[in-house]
């Protein structure tokens, strides 16, 4: 509200194209979501989301859903989709590593697109590529039989580095020059720095490869008898996943502390609170109301990490 009383608009206009894909069902239920069953495009990436709204407007006979990790971008295509009235778009702010895993059935995606996606040429961080092996094995599995991922780049180095991922992965490869014709801020981008040609590269699905759906997992909270928050110690902890704690509160008028948790478990980063809280005559663990988490093995270690520590 302003001071006057009127609602001030928001910059991305109105979150109804937005998943909250923490919420969404495993797989997320895109017909009901859509109110249809259509072919579904997925783009992963979209930046400002030029592509992505264009696509959906030019093919309204497609649904397309939207993979983005940063939310400022989110917000602009938000604004986007809102502006132009289409439909039959929805995005989400996640890795597309983790949406793909947990929101699409396997051979339930027509095409993917990734125009552009970060090359990190230096060979120290060539593990952030994204376009890797495995990734390509899931994206394998979420497409039909003859669905393609169409992958863009101004840089043919990365080009090279993704056709090196592609064997095993069920895909047959062909790559072309391509001038604009995506029409992305980085295709601007590069095209306002003299390049003319982009490399494309296009995979086609001839296998199936197995990846299952990535399930949440049952929490298990913990019960103690005694807890002394002047005792309580930060846990270390080791092993494949991180689980790290930052800061801990204690409220001793209502019994409750909350211990502030980051999890970093594959490419799902968590930040939330625990609470320790007097119920009856046990101090209850479990994770914080409206912190939003997926239950992952990750939480769990947290949740008994935090019971053996406020245990002591
Ligand atoms: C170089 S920009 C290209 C954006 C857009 N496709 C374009 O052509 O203008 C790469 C985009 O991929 C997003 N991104 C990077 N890693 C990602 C991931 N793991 N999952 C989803 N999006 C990712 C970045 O936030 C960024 O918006």
């Amino acid at each position: 509200m302003n001071g006057k009383g009127h609602l001030i608009k928001p910059h991305y206009l109105s979150l109804k194209p937005f998943i909250r894909w923490q919420g969404a069902g495993r797989p997320a239920r895109w017909r009901e979501e859509f109110g249809r069953s259509a072919p579904l495009v997925v783009e992963i990436g979209f930046g400002l989301g030029d592509f992505l709204v264009r696509q959906a407007r030019e093919e309204p006979e497609k649904d397309f859903v939207g993979l983005e990790v940063d939310w400022v971008p989110v917000r602009r295509a938000l604004r986007k989709i809102s502006l132009a009235g289409v439909p039959n778009v929805r995005v989400l702010k996640v890795d597309a590593r983790v949406g793909l895993e947990m929101l699409f059935n396997e051979q339930s995606v027509t095409a993917a697109y990734s125009l552009f996606p970060c090359p990190w040429p230096k060979k120290r961080h060539a593990k952030h590529r994204l376009l890797s092996h495995d990734f390509l094995r899931l994206l394998n599995n979420r497409l039909v039989f003859g669905g393609e991922t169409i992958m863009v780049t101004d840089h043919r180095p990365f080009q090279d580095w993704v056709l090196s991922q592609t064997p095993g992965t069920g895909f047959s490869t062909e790559t072309e020059l391509t001038t604009r014709r995506f029409v992305t801020k980085y295709e601007r981008k590069w095209q306002a720095m003299g390049q003319e040609k982009f490399h494309l590269l296009r995979m086609t699905k001839r296998e199936h490869m197995t990846a299952p759906i990535k399930e949440d997992r049952t929490m298990i909270t913990h019960r103690i008898s005694r807890f002394d928050p002047e005792r309580f110690r930060f846990p270390a902890d080791s092993g494949n996943m991180v689980v790290g704690m930052k800061e801990m509160l204690y409220d001793a008028e209502r019994l409750k502390g909350m211990v502030r948790t980051v999890v970093v478990e594959d490419n799902l980063l968590q930040d939330f609170w625990i609470e320790i809280v007097k119920i009856d005559e046990a101090w209850r663990i479990r994770p914080a109301k409206g912190c939003g988490i997926i239950p992952t093995a990750g939480v769990q270690r947290a949740l008994d990490l935090v019971r053996d520590a406020a245990a002591m």
